[in-house]
């Protein structure tokens, strides 16, 4: 099988016809690229024009495993046909209870901790928005500016990756307190890791908490351990421990946002692993359920709601969901994926940083494991993001057959499935390169 294969540019005659209905009917979202998915497996999407793409955006990070993994498939199947629903939040069944146990195991901490199911990041942030008031009694927050939280109405209160997600949508949640992440590229602060000596940290306690947050008003700190929607942001080493360390010193809890970046994607489960902090809170989703909306929020059981019907849901844990999410789990650990998303991480950044230094408009290459991406400049040395070049990228990349998706201002991800063949994932960097080739011509 030849792949990519691309028989008609996308999007060909049958996707432009249902983009045209979508566009009647469905409610605007965020879409970015013309692909209308017939069928997939593993990291080759077949579009409805016959198309084969390679896909290097993995469903927004959810196909850690790739698309329709057998043992993902087989498992669903298997439960659908046993029962796909009976609420488990009012009723019991041992699928959600076995997830439960083994999610507590895989997560930070020794402790004995509690499990909130959701649907969805957003929901499972919800959830630790809920746990933190309730366990400290407290109702304000830190977050950081650049952050993607979600976009309930509680969970849009933290995020601040873009002024559009929140324009119009105010009063936000009150008492969160918006402070600078650690972005190298572009400090906020203008300095220098590591002379800056953690700068964007150390101010939180040295001027936020002394000013506009009190730490004894403060339930939580929220992070994302790598920036996700606000551009694939990684904190220099050390960062997420001093984060930690002052939540901590303040008696504040931490809690550690992984929707995007668990379950392996950054060569690590967890990509708070990659630093000593041990999180009050974590939540997760996406690649949790390999392709089957399931979150969660993980906390301490000693931090559990004090009663019954505090907080709960209707499909959160959903049988069908469950097992999709032992399924997924199985294929990590048999697949031994983690590893494998440090090792091929690293080819990937290898050659993502080869093509940074061909080309004047890639500003900056960061990433971690298979969590990686380039950000786009007008030009090296004024570093002007330049969102055009990014997106002119985007089109040529899917109309030579590979699927990619920005984040930030002016940044594309690649975040294929962990699994992807080696020559596969070479094939798509070819592709990549090719494109990157087209935007320089047509500059
Ligand atoms: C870090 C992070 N948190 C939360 C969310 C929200 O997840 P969902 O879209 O499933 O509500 C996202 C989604 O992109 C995310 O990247």
């Amino acid at each position: 099988m030849k792949v990519p294969d691309i028989k008609v540019t996308p999007p060909g005659p049958k996707a432009r016809e249902i983009i045209e209905r979508d566009r009647t009917y469905i409610a605007t979202t965020t879409k970015s690229a013309p692909i209308v998915i017939k069928r997939a497996s593993g990291s080759v999407v077949e579009d409805v024009d016959g198309n084969l793409l390679i896909d290097f955006s993995s469903g927004i990070s959810v196909l850690n495993v790739g698309h329709a993994h057998p043992k993902v498939v087989e498992a669903i199947a298997r439960q659908a046909a046993a029962f796909t629903h009976f609420a488990g939040t009012d009723f019991y069944y041992e699928i959600q209870t076995t997830l439960a146990e083994r999610i507590g195991k895989i997560t930070p901490g020794k402790h004995r901790k509690k499990v909130f199911f959701g649907n969805s990041g957003t929901e499972a942030n919800e959830a630790a928005i809920k746990v933190a008031k309730s366990h400290t009694k407290r109702h304000m927050f830190l977050a950081f500016l650049g952050a993607f939280h979600g976009r309930t109405q509680g969970a849009l209160s933290l995020t601040a990756s873009k002024a559009r997600q929140r324009a119009g949508f105010f009063p936000s949640m009150p008492g969160v307190v918006h402070v600078p992440y650690a972005y190298c590229y572009r400090c906020p602060y203008k300095l220098t890791y590591p002379s800056c000596d953690l700068y964007c940290a150390n101010i939180i306690e040295d001027t936020y908490m002394k000013t506009v947050a009190p730490p004894e008003d403060v339930a939580a700190i929220f992070v994302e351990p790598v920036q996700g929607e606000g551009g694939y942001i990684v904190p220099p080493p050390g960062w997420m421990d001093r984060i930690a360390n002052i939540a901590k010193d303040n008696n504040v809890l931490l809690i550690d946002d992984e929707v995007q970046t668990g379950f392996g994607r950054t060569g690590k489960m967890w990509a708070i692993e990659h630093s000593k902090a041990v999180p009050d809170i974590l939540t997760m989703a996406k690649s949790m359920g390999g392709g089957v909306p399931i979150g969660a929020a993980v906390y301490p059981a000693e931090m559990d709601f004090p009663e019954s019907g505090k907080h709960s849901n209707t499909f959160g844990g959903n049988p069908i969901a469950a097992a999709a999410s032992l399924a997924t789990l199985d294929v990590i650990e048999d697949e031994g994926l983690v590893a494998r998303s440090a090792k091929l991480g690293d080819h990937m950044a290898k050659r993502l940083d080869e093509m940074k230094e061909r080309y004047e408009f890639i500003g900056d290459r960061r990433g971690l494991g298979m969590m990686q991406a380039h950000e786009f400049v007008t030009d090296k040395r004024s570093g002007k993001p330049a969102p055009e070049t990014r997106d002119k990228l985007d089109k040529l990349a899917y109309e030579r057959g590979l699927i990619l998706l920005p984040c930030g201002e002016s940044t594309m991800r690649y975040i294929p499935a962990l699994n992807i063949p080696r020559d596969l994932l070479d094939a798509g960097l070819d592709v990549l390169d090719d494109a990157l080739k087209a935007v320089n011509r047509a500059r």
